[in-house]
């Protein structure tokens, strides 16, 4: 399988919310759902009752990324809800193994986010408890930003060589995803792509999926062989 393409729905038209999620269905592997409270970012978006809701609407699997304080509190009632995948920022969790665990026992995939100025090599211990680990490679906060391409040569192939090390776990690019990014952040390894602005704001998003999708692939398969 090529690389995974999860288009972030922060780009969306919030009035029409579940219009623009179903937008997704049969382009893209995951739907990327950008939670933010205005505390851990400087930007507020939905939470949970909104989170469930899309959940009963949408058939594309949920990946719910949580920009938000005190995660240990509230990062599990979106996996007991039913989201696929759940991460949460490693700079706000207080117990990131007890946590991740928590997500994966309630039955969501457990990921660990790392803004751009986080060292992976800080947490290679706690590597084994998650499923995918998020390099932002903007600030988060806001879509649309440029992408960092100094962040991803840095860590996207130090992140895969220590998840290599361990097994079956993923790395997950977010923030400046597109066409034109495409082939740094396959170079480096990655297993998933997030992409906002670039995909919601396309004529065709299932095209623009599968010229980012095939970009990244090659740039992936010519590095990891
Ligand atoms: C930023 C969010 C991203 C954002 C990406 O804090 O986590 O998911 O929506 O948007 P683009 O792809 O426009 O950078
Ligand atoms: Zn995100």
């Amino acid at each position: 399988m090529g690389v995974q393409i999860s288009p972030s729905i922060l780009s969306a038209d919030f009035s029409r919310l579940a219009e623009e999620c179903a937008r997704v269905a049969g382009a893209a592997d995951w739907l990327h759902v950008d939670v933010m409270d205005n505390h851990f970012v400087p930007n507020l978006t939905l939470g949970l009752p909104v989170v469930e809701s899309l959940l009963a609407a949408v058939t594309t699997p949920v990946d719910c990324h949580l920009m938000i304080e005190d995660p240990d509190r509230w990062a599990p009632a979106y996996a007991e809800a039913g989201a696929a995948s759940v991460t949460f920022h490693v700079e706000a969790a207080a117990a990131p193994v007890r946590l991740a665990r928590s997500i994966r026992s309630a039955g969501a995939r457990a990921g660990m986010g790392l803004r751009p100025a986080t060292s992976v090599d800080a947490y290679a211990d706690l590597l084994p408890e998650i499923d995918m680990l998020l390099v932002m490679t903007v600030e988060p906060g806001f879509g649309g930003q440029s992408f960092m391409t100094d962040v991803a040569d840095a860590k996207l192939l130090a992140a895969r060589a220590w998840l290599a090390a361990d097994g079956a776990n993923e790395v997950q690019v977010d923030g400046g995803g597109r066409s034109a990014t495409a082939e740094v952040i396959g170079r480096g390894g990655t297993d998933v792509i997030v992409a906002g602005s670039a995909l919601y704001r396309a004529d065709d998003m299932a095209a623009e999926v599968e010229r980012i999708r095939a970009v990244a692939s090659a740039a992936r398969a010519a590095t990891l062989g």
